[in-house]
């Protein structure tokens, strides 16, 4: 297959606290303040400039866009719900209908209300409860202004971070505290799901995971082989697992591939080239992703996929190798259905702060100037053929 079908949805996606600024209700913006990190601060100012973004994506191409709802605008004190910040993702959703861009909304992009997160957050046995109840509260009024909704994002890569690598909120070591969480989070994408469908039941409710690819490092090594169905097991499918008749797609979002062994150093990660973070790309691994998760039979969105470039030296060739991997899975029927690029714009990269550059869009930090960096144009170029060879 060398050609996207029509309906195809190309995009770039975002999340709250990494561009629209000013999250000081949020557990991050507090943790940034603890810890000493970079501080988001200001971040894009996309809460003010949303639409001039969106003007951007449209002239860039795009027929979708993801980006997240923060909870903590939402209610920022236990129980009290500000009718602004609805207004506000209420305006986002008609800019971006205005502009004939799709929305795919998710609710939860790591960050909690500070009152949350203080009070046991994710380990609370309450927590899927409390967050059902914002669910609701969005739901009720926007349901009708979109139609693909995702709950949560990449619960493990959150529980990871947060309870047991202590790089993020709530910032501890704790098995216990990560099952909980883990358990938790699963609970309330059980629930939002419910509630959304409750409220819109024609609308599309995904399942959001962060799909490493992993493969034996001997090909027929027998024990890489049981340690790489363990890591899998792990990673994504324990959770798909718990949530697989709660989900109308997965949304997946593919960064990295790994070589898994039985004996250390475990796990070894592939791809020659490297990003600005270190990370190997290895392009092959989003094929693989594909394949393995069509075993759910759900349509997939690629939700996320991109690296840290700051002077758009290697996203070209990264676009183009990843949106050919998307094809050959088409070819072999996989029910793909859209990719969007991790990021539209520069922004606040949790613990690495502002240093790494995922944007197609370049931010001067200082004056809050966009500059499409040239891959932005070749994705544009991309989408308008629907092809890959375009010269
Ligand atoms: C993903 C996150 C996203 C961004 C990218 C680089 O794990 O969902 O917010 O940080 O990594």
């Amino acid at each position: 297959m060398n050609q996207f079908p029509e309906n195809f949805l190309f995009g770039a996606a975002t999340s709250a606290h990494q561009v629209e600024g000013n999250n000081a209700y949020s557990d991050w913006w507090e943790f940034e303040r603890i810890q000493k990190l970079d501080p988001s601060g200001a971040a894009c100012d996309h809460w003010n400039r949303f639409r001039e973004d969106f003007d951007l994506a449209r002239a860039l191409g795009h027929n979708a866009h993801r980006f997240s709802i923060e909870w903590a605008h939402i209610e920022p004190r236990e129980g009290e719900w500000d009718g602004f910040a609805l207004s506000h993702y209420e305006k986002v959703l008609e800019a971006l209908r205005e502009r004939n861009i799709i929305p795919f909304v998710t609710l939860h992009h790591f960050t909690n209300p500070v009152w949350f997160t203080k009070k046991g957050g994710w380990e609370r046995n309450d927590a899927a409860e409390r967050f059902a109840r914002y669910v609701e509260h969005v739901i009720e009024r926007l349901a009708p202004k979109a139609s693909f909704w995702m709950p949560i994002n990449e619960p493990w890569v959150l529980v990871s971070n947060g309870w047991l690598a202590k790089k993020w909120p709530p910032g501890k070591r704790s098995f216990i505290g990560a099952w909980r969480a883990w358990h938790n989070l699963l609970d309330a994408h059980k629930k939002a799901y419910g509630v959304i469908k409750r409220y819109a039941p024609n609308s599309k409710v995904g399942f959001n995971v962060a799909y490493a690819a992993f493969r034996p490092t001997g090909r027929k090594n027998p024990l890489d082989k049981f340690a790489t169905t363990l890591a899998r097991y792990q990673d994504t499918t324990a959770m798909l697992n718990r949530v697989k008749y709660f989900m109308d797609f997965i949304g997946l979002n593919y960064y990295r591939g790994f070589s898994v062994s039985a004996i250390p150093p475990f796990i070894k990660e592939l791809g020659e080239r490297k990003t600005d973070l270190g990370w190997g790309i290895y392009p092959q691994g989003l094929g693989q992703a594909l394949h393995e998760l069509w075993h759910y039979q759900k349509p997939l969105y690629i939700t996320e996929n991109g690296l840290a470039d700051a002077n758009d030296s290697q996203r070209p060739r990264f676009l183009t190798d990843h949106l050919k991997q998307v094809l050959d899975a088409l070819h072999d029927g996989i029910d793909v259905r859209g990719y969007f690029h991790w990021s539209l714009l520069d922004n606040f990269e949790w613990a690495d702060g502002f240093s790494p550059r995922f944007g197609l869009v370049a931010v001067d930090y200082q004056t809050q100037k966009r500059t499409p960096r040239p891959s932005a144009y070749l994705y544009r170029d991309i989408i308008q053929s629907h092809r890959l060879s375009v010269s």
